[in-house]
């Protein structure tokens, strides 16, 4: 089957935490996909290929302490953020291809620091409904979250929107979801999370193709290196029409703006919508998220040190 170009080696993730609850149970057949047991030297992953063979990517279902962890605590300091902007609500949280199993928002659903303050909602082409007795024993309160099956590119965000005050999603994370969406998709796809933000709403999206796996890609790397304000047209256009601001970074970055690179690096993109209440203020201004990010960092390393014994 497909994929030599695409799917890299298991091992370069670092870790089976990574893929384990994607092996356990397989998803709902999909018309026109099929669904493969991928082996690699240390485990094995599903794998989902459209038919004609067009496209395909791991049916990874990352933990969100893992997704944190790699972006340098990034998406951490954005959930505090918001978090701080919002404390009579509920912070919104869009996950934008976020797995079958939904790891990532019951990790931030039932996270000491944002239990009860979140509400997730998991738009994925192989999103499972999840089983409200399992969340409830897993400590995540089900009402807290959404699992929408289906094609985010179809998917009208509005009526999900008109129950929560019509306003958009405060964060969106875009996991090596945006990138695994065939070429011309992509500005689409930016475009769509851009509309979906709220005023002062944030997006971090994460693209592992810059680290140099399967060659550069174009929507990641030529804003890396335009002059300031000077993006590919595609994204300035999608920054002038949503009032967004979008700022390329790599995971690697440390919240001091040092770039620490032990040979490859991912790419990331950092957006954040204008909010007329509040001035204009970069994604990757932290200072908001300090000094609650030091006790979230260690929470993260100590989870770290108990997965990979
Ligand atoms: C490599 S996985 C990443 C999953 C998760 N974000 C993570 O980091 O482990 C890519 C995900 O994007 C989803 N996906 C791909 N195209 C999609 C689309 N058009 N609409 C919704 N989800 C899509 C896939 O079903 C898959 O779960």
């Amino acid at each position: 089957m497909l994929r030599p170009k695409d799917v890299p080696d298991i091992s370069d993730y670092g870790h089976p935490a990574n893929y384990a609850p994607a092996i356990i149970t397989p998803p709902p057949p999909r018309d026109g996909w099929t669904v493969d047991e991928q082996r690699f030297t240390n485990g094995s992953v599903l794998c989902a290929t459209l038919e004609n063979g067009a496209e395909g990517f791991l049916l990874s279902d990352r933990p969100f302490e893992l997704i944190d962890r790699s972006s340098r605590y990034k998406l951490m300091a954005m959930l505090i953020k918001q978090l701080k902007q919002h404390p009579d609500r509920n912070v919104r949280v869009l996950d934008f291809g976020g797995g079958m199993n939904s790891i990532a928002m019951r990790g931030i659903l039932k996270h000491p620091m944002f239990k009860n303050r979140v509400s997730a909602t998991n738009i994925d082409l192989f999103g499972k409904s999840p089983d409200s007795q399992e969340l409830a024993t897993e400590g995540v309160d089900p009402s807290k979250l959404r699992v929408i099956c289906g094609d985010a590119f179809e998917w009208d965000s509005t009526q999900e929107d008109s129950e929560h005050g019509g306003e958009g999603f405060d964060l969106i994370l875009a996991w090596e979801s945006i990138n695994k969406i065939s070429g011309p998709k992509v500005y689409p796809a930016i475009e769509k999370c851009a509309k979906m933000l709220a005023p002062g709403g944030e997006m971090i999206a994460r693209d592992d193709r810059l680290a140099g796996r399967s060659g550069m890609d174009p929507w990641m790397v030529l804003p890396l290196f335009s002059f300031p304000g000077m993006y590919v047209s595609p994204l300035q256009r999608i920054a002038n029409d949503h009032d967004v601001m979008m700022v390329p970074s790599f995971c690697e970055e440390t919240f001091d703006g040092r770039l620490v690179l032990f040979g490859a690096g991912a790419g990331l993109l950092l957006m954040r919508k204008t909010d007329p209440e509040h001035p204009v203020v970069s994604p990757k201004d932290y200072n908001a998220a300090f000094p609650e990010i030091q006790t979230a960092v260690e929470q993260h390393e100590r989870w770290w040190e108990n997965v990979s014994k």
